[in-house]
């Protein structure tokens, strides 16, 4: 039996993650956060002065990536590093990470690996166009790029970070300009992804949105 997968994708801070937790939440399903591999990924490799000019080492150090996933937390290394990997600073690094094929291959089977019964709520870039081509609903989530930026002010002042808006608007548009353009994987819409703005609706609205579209389909 295939797994269910609904993939959800769409550039930084449009709102996927609270989304496809929510989503996954309400169906009883997994969840896979991909965009945190490339941050673990990304942290990995600042951490060991790995040049992010050099795609080869970048490449060995998603390789020997071994992350664990207990209880909602993220474990590398036998550190707790749920909150280091969330540093704006680390998701810049990500992005830059990303635009290596190879690092992209060694993540590849660890995100296949989340599909699992009873079926798999998963966000990220790529997720409709490559990840999990055979999802039988994508959707293209995205959101202004000002309630983007406020929203993830929201979020890192919530966890008692400073946050500043014009720098965290300049950082956004330069990661979703990486992301759009680098020639693996960019990020774009599957041709069969539904688009959903959520710059105008609130967060149950969005879930409820998203359930409708799944019991449609089934
Ligand atoms: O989603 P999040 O902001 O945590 O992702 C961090 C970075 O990881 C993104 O800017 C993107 O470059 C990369 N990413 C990706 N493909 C995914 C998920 C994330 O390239 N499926």
């Amino acid at each position: 039996m295939t797994v269910p997968v609904i993939a959800i994708d769409g550039p930084a801070a449009s709102g996927k993650g609270t989304i496809a937790q929510r989503t996954a939440d309400a169906l009883g399903w997994h969840y896979l956060d991909s965009g945190a591999l490339y941050r673990l990924a990304a942290l990995a490799a600042l951490r060991a002065k790995v040049s992010f000019d050099d795609p080869a080492a970048l490449t060995a150090a998603a390789q020997s990536l071994a992350p664990q996933f207990k209880d909602g937390r993220i474990w590398l290394d036998g550190e707790d590093v749920s909150e280091a990997i969330r540093a704006e600073t680390v998701g810049v690094a990500a992005s830059k990470c990303a635009a290596v094929p190879g690092v992209r291959q060694a993540l590849f089977d660890l995100q296949r690996r989340a599909a699992a019964a009873p079926g798999l709520v998963a966000d990220g870039r790529d997720m409709g166009t490559v990840v999990f081509p055979e999802a039988k609903l994508k959707i293209f989530m995205t959101a202004s790029a000002r309630v983007r930026a406020e929203r993830r002010v929201k979020q890192l002042e919530a966890r008692g970070e400073k946050a500043d808006l014009a720098a965290l608007t300049r950082d956004l548009e330069e990661r979703d300009r990486r992301d759009r353009e680098r020639a693996v994987a960019p990020l774009k819409p599957a041709a069969d992804a539904r688009l959903l703005d959520t710059s105008e609706m609130g967060i149950d609205e969005v879930v409820k949105k998203v359930l409708g579209w799944w019991s449609e389909l089934n």
